[in-house]
Formats: C-alpha cells, structure tokens, sequence
C-alpha cells in the first residue's frame, strides 16, 4: 500500500516534532518515497540530518536558497506527490494555509500542490481551542484536507489538555485511509469478524478459544487501505483499534450473531474469521463458584462437576438460510425488489482432514469462499503471525496458498473478493 507511494511530510516548529522521525522511518521502512521540509522554525527543535538520515533522501528547508533552484523544487515536490503530511500543523501553519500564504517552503508546496492534505494539529489546548485555530480548521476541512484530531494528554507545559499528538501508528493509520480512498474496495462496506468468543460460566471465568484476532484485524486493515468502509466486530483481544475503522466489541456468541444481523443490513461483504463457541455454559453462575461449594451442582465424590453446554446460533448458517429465503421470495412474480447481494466469507479452522471437513462447511453454509487453514501447524492459525491456508470458491475449485504473514493472506483474500464483486 505504501510501496513506491511518494509522501511529502512537512514539519512545523512545535516541540512535538521529535515524533516526526519516527513516523518518517516507518514510512521509509514500509517501502514509501519520503521527502522531508521543515519551516525555519522546525529545525530549532530537530535538525534536518535527523530527518534525511531516516528518509534516505534530502530535506527541504530553504525557500530563499542562493541557487534559485528552490523555485522549481517546490513545484517539482507537489507534482509529484500523492500525499502531503503536515505534522505538528502549528496554529501559524494552520492559519497560513487556511489563508493561502506562502512564505516558506512547506507553505509554499502546499499551495503549489494537488495532493491530498493530511494535517496533525498539535499545540497548547489554549492555542488549539482558540476561535481562529477552530476558524481555520474549518476553512481547511471545508476545502478537502483531512484533519488527525489531537488527543487529551500531557502537554509540553505539563498541563493535561486537548493537543497531543498521536503516536505514529494512528498518523500512519491515517494516511493510508487517504491513499486508499480511490483503492479497489473504495464505496464498499465491509464486514470483518475478530478474535474469539468468550462464553460465561460465572463472573470471573468463561469458556473460550485460543483467537488473538491477528488475522481478522489484518482483513480489517487491509480493507480499510483499500477504501473500504470497515466495520470490524471484535470478541476481547490484545491489539488496538486500527485507526478508521468502526470497532464493535463483543464477547459471546449471542452478542456477536446480533452486532453481524445489525452491521450487514448495509454491507457489500461479510468475513468471518472470527472463532465463534459453538456451545456455551447452559446456566450461568451469577457469583463466582466456590471450590466443594455445592451451589446448584451435582458435585462428584471427587469434588468434581459436569458443566452443560447449550448450543450458540451458526451465524453463518443462519445467514446462508436467511439468503436463501430472500432469494424464493425474489422468484416469485411480484416479490420484493432484489435487495444488494452480500458476499459471505467464512474460514475453516481444522486439525485434521482439512480439505474434506472445509468443503462441507462451503456447502453447509453456502458461502462465496471459504478460507481453510490448519491449525494444528505452528506457523500457522490460532496466535500465529504466519498462515497456511486453502481458498475454497463456491464452485469448488480450491487453491492452495504458501504460508505467508496474515496480512499477505489478508491481500489474496481482499484480491478475490474484489473479483467477486466486479
Ligand atoms: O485470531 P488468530 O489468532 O489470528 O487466528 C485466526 C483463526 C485461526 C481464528 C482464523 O484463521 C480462523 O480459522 N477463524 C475461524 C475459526 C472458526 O470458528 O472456525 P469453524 O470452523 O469453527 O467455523 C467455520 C465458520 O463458521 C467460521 O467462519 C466461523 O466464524 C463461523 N461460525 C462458527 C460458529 C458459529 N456458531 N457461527 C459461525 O458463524
């Protein structure tokens, strides 16, 4: 996603400008052509040698440079450019490009460029929440660019505020969501399911599976780089958020059936890499159970117990039945209006007889792919940043991919359902 894209990064003089070398290593690192201008101001608080040492490339500093050859530069830069980055965006910067001023080279090129505009605010919550600052961000919102709001934190002055800068992953986030804006999932809604179910048996125990949710938040982020509209519904897991897409929490089985019911209404396609319990506690202890306690169990000799399972809904399942209801009423003459399609995704995970158990459930529960992986290998399925797995389609044919990283088999999994779609 990154690879070869050229990212102009402009820095302002705000102490929060360290971050910035952060951020530009990370897009070198990610495969991006980084070109570095910092306002006079910026190089008071990092030198610009911080900034090519990590870009690999030179920084911009100079409008009035004795050469001249700053005047083609800074239309050169911008016509090249797919994004431009303004990080920390200063209430001077902001205020100068809210108004078209160009007296430095960073305002310079973002006047002179038709990239799309990143801008990072970062400043004192007094400055940040002042009238003109608010003004311009609205002049700058209006006219296209894509503001990263500030968090509440620490601030420079020590006092706690509106005005932080957010760490580079959320800035790297973001301008991904605006290089994937015209990618080939743009106008598409999304469904992703992460992580695995927890089943309650008492308030502080409940059974669960060994689901970190790697492979459906790589689903979700890939989606949303390739301009998707990604809702990503999550059972508890150990990552974060991934910036731009609408996370909703769940921890069973019951509460994910309903948060996928409610998300699909609108959504072009549904994955499901999500472990969902097929079973759950039948009764649930309303205080936490006691060891030798006797309360509403049938204790054994041994002190031991027999938990009773009652069946979860097949979420797939009830949606293929859902489809197929839909698509009778649609036969019949005068019947409802055809509504969209929703693609349907579910994944296999098996320890023994991959290939025949996937193919049953292809056809059990009608889906438009299948993703098998085994999981009794270790480089590949529950907790694995690796996976090994065979793609299904409906009409049976199967593809066996190599192991790779979960978000190289997050890409072949978004290419197929792009032909899906078109
Ligand atoms: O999260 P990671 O650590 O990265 O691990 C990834 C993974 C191994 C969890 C993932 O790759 C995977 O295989 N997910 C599906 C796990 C699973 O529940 O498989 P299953 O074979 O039991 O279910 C088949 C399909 O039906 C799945 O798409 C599942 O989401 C769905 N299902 C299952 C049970 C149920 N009650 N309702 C369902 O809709």
């Amino acid at each position: 996603m990154l690879l070869n894209r050229r990212v102009l990064v402009g820095i302002c003089g705000g102490i929060a400008s360290y971050k910035a070398v952060e951020l530009v290593s990370r897009l070198q690192q990610a495969g991006a052509l980084v070109d570095v201008i910092m306002s006079e101001r910026a190089e008071e608080f990092v030198r610009p040698l911080a900034f090519s040492t990590m870009s690999h490339r030179p920084v911009y500093t100079d409008l009035w440079e004795p050469s001249g050859r700053a005047a083609e530069t800074h239309i050169a830069l911008g016509e090249d450019a797919d994004v431009l980055v303004v990080l920390p965006a200063t209430a001077n910067t902001l205020a100068k490009l809210a108004h078209g001023i160009a007296d430095n080279m960073l305002t310079a090129v973002a006047l002179a460029t038709k990239a799309p505009l990143v801008l990072a605010p970062a400043m004192h919550h007094t400055m940040y929440t002042h009238p003109a600052t608010q003004a311009n961000l609205a002049i700058l919102r209006e006219r296209g660019a894509f503001i990263i709001e500030p968090e509440v934190g620490q601030l420079a002055s020590g006092e706690v505020g509106i005005g932080r800068l957010p760490d580079s992953s959320v800035l790297l986030g973001a301008i991904q969501v605006v290089l994937g804006r015209n990618g080939d999932l743009a106008g598409r809604r999304v469904v992703v399911t992460a992580g695995g179910t927890q089943e309650p048996i008492d308030p502080v125990r409940f059974v669960g599976n060994r689901s970190s949710g790697k492979m459906g938040y790589a689903l979700a982020t890939e989606a949303r780089d390739r301009g998707a509209d990604v809702i990503l519904i999550s059972g508890p897991v150990a990552l974060d958020a991934p910036y731009g897409v609408d996370v909703r929490r769940v921890e069973t089985a019951l509460q994910m059936r309903d948060a996928v019911f409610d998300a699909v209404e609108e959504a072009d396609v549904l994955v499901m890499s999500g472990a969902v319990a097929d079973y759950r506690p039948a009764e649930v202890a309303p205080q936490k159970l006691k060891k030798g306690g006797k309360e509403a169990r049938e204790v054994d000799a041994e002190g031991g117990f027999a938990l009773r399972l009652a069946r979860n809904p097949d979420i797939l399942g009830e949606l293929a039945a859902a489809s197929q209801q839909s698509e009778a009423v649609e036969r019949i003459p005068g019947g409802n209006r055809p509504r969209r399609r929703l693609v349907r995704i579910g994944f296999a995970a098996e320890t023994s007889d991959v290939l025949t158990n996937a193919r049953g459930k292809l056809a059990a529960k009608r889906l438009d792919l299948l993703i098998a992986n085994d999981v009794s290998r270790s480089d590949s399925g529950f907790g694995s940043e690796t996976n090994k797995v065979y793609i299904f389609h409906a009409d049976e044919t199967m593809e066996d991919l190599p192991v790779m990283p979960k978000t190289g088999v997050a890409a072949a999994i978004w290419d197929r359902v792009v032909h899906l779609l078109s």
